[in-house]
């Protein structure tokens, strides 16, 4: 997609982190948005944020929820006319033990992060198939390859993102529709603080104490992240890598595809 000027933009999770600055990107490169998001009070403060005179709509969406994505779906195609685009962004993690989680825990994760982006998917193709040219963003994560332990529910999950994707981009290559898998490493977000502690490895931190280590450590903001997305997406990327340490990341555990992650568990476990 060479320009998104005057392209409807369908985006889940826009009321924080990467999702609130894909909409403001996508604003000043002139976008039509329609937000979506399980927090109201925050997607309002994005559409806030967002210039005098862009045109944007908003939808209470958990896309965890089949019904309400489909409908959203159907939604945003009344109210712009058509969509041309989809990111599924909106994502959570949990922290605890696989040996340690319950299935809820793990439902919850996977329910968010997996079936959320295959149901934005499949319920947004059919509407991206009317356009000349289509495009679907999936974020999926570093531990779409890069597992690490406490991490359980959500590694599988963005594996699963990753394979969607990969699925897709054979099966879509002949049509109008471009895929980008994105992997973005640590973005300044407040992921942490949203996530659902079941058990942390630190007992010692709280989770505001986890959430300022985290964004000590990663090193991209999520206005860096967004506009890496954006250019991604103007060069049709299928796979993107987010930042310089999911660059180190993906060296070092396409050379040592085992024992990079069993050294990094090592080192968690033993903190
Ligand atoms: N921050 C990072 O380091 C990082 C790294 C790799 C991948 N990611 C991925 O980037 C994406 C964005 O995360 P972020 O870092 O901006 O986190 P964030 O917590 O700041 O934002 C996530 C957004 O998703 C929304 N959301 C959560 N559950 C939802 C649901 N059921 N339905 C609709 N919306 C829901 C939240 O309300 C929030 O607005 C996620 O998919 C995340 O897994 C983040």
């Amino acid at each position: 997609m060479k320009s998104l000027n005057q392209k409807v933009v369908a985006l889940t999770g826009a009321a924080s982190g990467i999702g609130r600055a894909l909409a403001q990107e996508l604003a000043a490169k002139g976008a039509i948005l329609a937000l979506a998001d399980v927090n109201a009070a925050g997607l309002q403060e994005t559409v806030d944020s967002l210039p005098a005179g862009t045109r944007v709509s908003t939808h209470a969406v958990d896309v965890a929820n089949k019904e309400q994505v489909y409908q959203w779906a159907e939604a945003v195609v009344q109210t712009h006319g058509g969509v041309d685009v989809i990111i599924n962004n909106a994502g959570v993690a949990s922290q605890g033990l696989i040996e340690d989680l319950n299935y809820d825990d793990f439902n919850w994760v996977f329910d968010i992060v997996f079936y959320g982006v295959l149901y934005g998917t499949k319920a947004f193709l059919p509407y991206l198939r009317q356009r000349p040219e289509g495009h679907i963003v999936n974020i999926s994560s570093v531990n779409g390859f890069f597992p690490f332990p406490s991490n359980g529910p959500y590694n599988c999950a963005k594996h699963a993102v990753k394979a969607l994707n990969q699925t897709l981009i054979q099966e879509l290559r002949d049509s109008n529709i471009h895929i980008t898998s994105v992997h973005p490493g640590g973005i300044k977000t407040n992921i942490v603080r949203n996530s659902r502690i079941v058990k942390p490895l630190s007992p010692k931190l709280s989770k505001e104490q986890a959430a300022a280590r985290f964004e000590k450590i990663a090193g991209t903001t999520a206005d860096q992240a967004a506009r890496i997305i954006i250019n991604g997406i103007l060069k049709n990327k299928e796979r993107l890598l987010v930042g310089k340490d999911a660059y180190v990341l993906d060296l070092l555990t396409r050379t040592f595809p085992q024992g990079f992650s069993n050294l990094v568990g090592r080192i968690m476990l033993r903190e």
